[in-house]
């Protein structure tokens, strides 16, 4: 790593538009942390593509729909950046992962259906992260 080493957190990059971000990102140079909620495999896969391409990666499997598990999920980040890069900011954020449902037109006010889109597109989750202080240049999570 250099001082001039800029490092992505790019949520839900197992695979779909996440992965194609984190990919993207890459190759524009940057290191990336990745997370995921379930596809182990597929995540790491998505790590060697991106070592593949010079660049260092990591992924963590942390559920965003799982508002308990905050405190340890900015803890686990904290300890990565620091092992695998030293620091402990990074510095782009893309606040990714998510679930589509296709629902019928009648159900579409259907309260369980908008508070598990909603959960797992972390609405409260990213509303505490930043509470808790975020800082360009880098970000502090
Ligand atoms: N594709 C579209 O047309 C479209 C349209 C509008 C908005 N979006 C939004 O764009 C984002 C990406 O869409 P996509 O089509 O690329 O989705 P995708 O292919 O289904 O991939 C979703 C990614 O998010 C992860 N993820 C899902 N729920 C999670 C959770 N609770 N905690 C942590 N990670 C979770 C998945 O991890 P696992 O692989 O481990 O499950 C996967 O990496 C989503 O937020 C989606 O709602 C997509």
């Amino acid at each position: 790593m250099t001082d001039s080493t800029k490092i992505a957190i790019v949520t839900g990059a197992s695979r779909g538009i996440g992965r194609s971000i984190a990919l993207a990102l890459a190759r524009e140079g940057l290191d990336v942390v990745i997370t995921y909620r379930s596809n182990e495999q597929e995540a790491a896969g998505v790590v060697k593509e991106v070592q593949d391409l010079g660049r260092t990666a990591v992924a963590l499997r942390q559920d965003v729909a799982d508002f308990g598990s905050l405190d340890a999920s900015v803890a686990e980040i904290r300890t990565t950046l620091s092992d695998t890069w030293g620091r402990e900011t990074f510095d782009c954020l893309v606040n990714n992962a998510g679930i589509g449902q296709l629902s019928a037109f009648g159900e579409i006010g259907n309260p369980d259906n908008i508070g598990t889109t909603v959960a797992a597109v972390l609405s409260g989750r990213m509303r505490r992260v930043t509470a808790q202080r975020i800082e360009v240049g880098g970000f502090h999570i």
